[in-house]
């Protein structure tokens, strides 16, 4: 399978059903993305987290580097991690699509974003739900997507904060008047029911870990209809 990334960011901005493989068998990665991919998703969502950001630990540039070689579905990784700024030649490297930072450490986040599209590879920042959304407003020319959480960031399988939504519906405003190009992400406790909470405010990139792994071939349909993507 081959797929067009530019259309991802395009003007139609096509909506998209994003497995996130933290929820897939970490001793099989590769046959959790195969398994995605057999399904039809064209954008997986990996989740490196460093221990020190997040509590908890799960991979690195060497595992995205080897999922990469059995795929050409688009990766988008999120970088969890307290220095990001210290590893985007690895992950780039490693051949990520979309590298995303959060905002809420201490860098030079200006700096980091503009080495991640020198990398020839889209820019995204993250936002975690207690995160004031105007804390990422000067980030806002220079990246290709903005990452809400609508979790804790660090693990999977929580319940899904609403209030976050409150946040999409100002990022989708703001990019309608100002002319931004960014696509909306949201991550954390997606399901078939609150999924068109997220697109109604203006949600493109629906992130799912644990109800996309959990549910059955039919069910991934309808959540993959859902998100108005084809089946
Ligand atoms: C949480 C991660 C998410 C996670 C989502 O820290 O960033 O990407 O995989 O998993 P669910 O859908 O189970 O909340
Ligand atoms: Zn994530």
């Amino acid at each position: 399978m081959t797929t067009d990334f530019e259309a991802f960011f395009g003007d139609s901005r096509p909506r998209v059903l994003a497995p996130s493989i933290l929820a897939g068998d970490h001793a099989n990665l590769a046959g959790s993305l195969a398994e995605v991919e057999c399904d039809g998703r064209r954008w997986v969502h990996l989740d490196v987290m460093d221990g020190h950001f997040v509590p908890n630990v799960t991979f690195g540039p060497q595992t995205v580097a080897d999922l990469r070689r059995r795929t050409n579905v688009f990766l988008d990784v999120h970088l969890m991690m307290e220095c990001p700024h210290q590893f985007l030649d690895a992950f780039a490297e490693a051949g990520s699509d979309l590298i995303s930072i959060h905002v809420e450490p201490d860098y030079d986040h200006a700096d980091a974003l503009s080495r991640i599209r020198g990398l020839a590879k889209r820019s995204g920042i993250v936002i975690n739900p207690e995160t004031q959304v105007e804390k990422i407003f000067p980030f806002l020319e220079q990246v290709d997507l903005v990452l809400c959480m609508t979790v804790r960031p660090g693990f999977g399988g929580q319940a899904f904060m609403e209030n976050v939504l409150d946040k999409v519906r100002t990022l989708n405003e703001l990019r309608e008047k100002e002319g931004y190009r960014y696509l909306i992400e949201v991550d954390g406790g997606v399901t078939p029911e609150n999924l068109t909470l997220c697109t109604n405010a203006g949600a493109d990139v629906l992130v799912a870990g644990t109800a996309y792994f959990k549910a059955d071939a039919s069910t991934r349909k309808a959540f993959a209809e859902l998100a108005g993507e084809p089946t």
